[in-house]
């Protein structure tokens, strides 16, 4: 006998820099809702070096890593040095800023998020992108699809795919108290190395 709540399974969905400063956050903030997700926390952060490197330490010894972090993060340090500080301000606006982290419930919610989200690639995902259809001339399909992916809608690609989820319990329950020191409690309380905006 199920009862309620208790078989709800928590995951971690962030919207990343380009997903926020795109503004898509109120259209993936519906499609959440739409999909029967609570949000239980929301917060926004500014991600540093270090935070970054930590929520992201699987992939550190990947190629991809150290453009990974500078697209997560806004390095204040060279912005102190007057002479970077312009271009660095001009160029970090375009690719990067604050995240928007949430922690989502519903049954299977990790599993969901991440068919939700679609695959890494965002170029990927918006192959099989409903709206796509239109340029492909296969509108006849569009029945067939039932999941707009959100990185079809707002990703570029595979390294600015929008947002991220959880892709198992054990990562679920390791970035979910990344961020939030207990999701049990009323409160709505952050840890320290982050800054809250
Ligand atoms: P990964 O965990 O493989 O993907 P996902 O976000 O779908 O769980 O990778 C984490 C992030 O690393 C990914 O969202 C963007 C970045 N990344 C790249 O920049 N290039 C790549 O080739 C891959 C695989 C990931
Ligand atoms: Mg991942």
């Amino acid at each position: 006998i199920s009862s309620g709540s208790e078989e709800k399974e928590k995951t971690l969905a962030m919207i990343k820099p380009d997903g926020l400063l795109g503004n898509y956050t109120e259209r993936i903030k519906e499609v959440i809702v739409d999909y029967g997700f609570s949000i239980l926390r929301e917060i926004t952060a500014q991600l540093d070096q270090d935070s970054a490197s930590s929520f992201y330490a699987e992939h550190s010894s990947r190629s991809f890593f150290p453009s990974l972090i500078k697209y997560m993060t806004r390095c204040l340090r060279q912005k102190i040095v007057a002479f970077v500080c312009v271009f660095q301000a001009f160029r970090q606006s375009f690719d990067s800023g604050p995240v928007l982290v949430m922690v989502l419930e519903k049954e299977y919610a990790i599993a969901d998020w991440r068919t939700l989200i679609g695959p890494t690639d965002a170029c990927k995902a918006k192959i099989t992108h409903p709206n796509r259809l239109f340029t492909y001339k296969l509108l006849f399909l569009k029945p067939l699809l039932f999941i707009a992916f959100i990185r079809a809608m707002c990703g570029q690609d595979s390294e600015k795919n929008c947002v991220h989820g959880s892709d198992s319990l054990l990562s679920a329950q390791r970035e979910i108290s990344f961020f939030f020191e207990d999701v049990s409690s009323a409160e709505d309380p952050m840890k320290g190395e982050l800054v809250k905006l």
